[in-house]
């Protein structure tokens, strides 16, 4: 099945972000540290030039540390600079400076050579939607909230934020757009709600899920909800023993599906089911 993102707006966005990206010393990529691949746009590079740039893979705090380990091998071998973050909780964003700096050392060694006068550096948040772009923006400028849709694009007019750490921020994140014309990629946003519940059947959603954890994460799926499902059991055989389980009933003891998707889907998702990665690096290696 594929999933109709905003191919519309794809032009509109890759034109705006191109503009502000002129202004920029440094971009930050958000990507979510349970689906680095999922959630890294397909055209990044397209879209970035040579650009100084910096992965950040967020959520940390939900990701399987020694498969985002991994992953972030995969990118530095690429040549980018990575930095695992979350940005809710604040933790490693302090780092965000320093790498900075590290990255652009040339640049301001040369114009240090020049007598100029040290200036702040200027940078944007780029990436999908709901990869947390709004939540960094806020832990930098120290605010609780900020409008910040998520529309592909820079929509508002411009509005720097002057940090406290020397970067002048745009306050507006850029949106990118997912690889949507990939099923895979599109179970793995689902499942992790980068995409809202209803763009893709839930049905399929929870298979997905739970498939991926049979093969997976098949102990975690034992100890929260049975030791009867084994990574033969069939998909429908494991939605009634975690029905039963969990008191998902309609009358006559049937098992409410509905239901069950939601509490599989919500376990996964608040870490009842542990720190979790959906992108298997092996299968996608060749990909990007
Ligand atoms: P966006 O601007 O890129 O679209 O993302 P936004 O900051 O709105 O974040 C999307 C959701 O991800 C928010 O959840 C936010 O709290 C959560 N989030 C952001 N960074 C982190 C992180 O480092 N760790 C964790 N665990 N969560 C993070 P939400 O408010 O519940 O929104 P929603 O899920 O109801 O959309």
């Amino acid at each position: 099945q594929q999933i109709n993102w905003y191919p519309g707006h794809m032009f509109k966005s890759f034109k705006e972000i191109k503009e502000n990206l002129k202004l920029m010393d440094i971009i930050f990529v958000l990507v979510d540290a349970r689906i680095p691949f999922s959630s890294m746009n397909p055209e990044i590079q397209k879209v970035l030039g040579n650009k100084p740039t910096i992965i950040l893979f967020n959520k940390m705090d939900l990701a399987d540390k020694s498969k985002l380990k991994k992953w972030i091998e995969y990118y530095e071998q690429k040549g980018f600079t990575c930095l695992e973050i979350d940005a809710q909780s604040g933790k490693n964003v302090n780092l965000l400076k320093t790498t900075a700096e590290e990255v652009l050392k040339e640049k301001i060694e040369r114009e240090q050579n020049k007598g100029l006068k040290q200036r702040s550096i200027k940078t944007m948040v780029l990436g999908i939607p709901n990869v947390g772009k709004s939540t960094l923006i806020n832990t930098l400028s120290n605010r609780k909230s900020t409008r910040t849709g998520n529309t592909p694009g820079v929509t508002r007019s411009k509005q720097w934020v002057k940090l406290a750490n020397g970067f002048d921020l745009l306050d507006m994140p850029g949106v990118l757009w997912p690889k949507f014309e990939d099923e895979t990629v599109g179970y793995n946003l689902a499942v992790t709600g980068a995409i809202k519940d209803n763009i893709l059947p839930l049905d399929d959603v929870t298979h997905h899920a739970i498939q991926f954890l049979q093969t997976n994460y098949l102990s975690r799926l034992k100890e929260r909800y049975s030791d009867e499902i084994t990574e033969n059991s069939e998909y429908v055989e494991v939605l009634d023993i975690i029905g039963k389980k969990r008191g998902a009933l309609i009358s006559r003891g049937d098992i409410d599906y509905d239901r069950v998707y939601m509490i599989v889907l919500n376990d996964l998702r608040t870490k009842q089911l542990g720190e979790l990665t959906f992108d298997l690096l092996w299968e996608n290696m060749k990909m990007i």
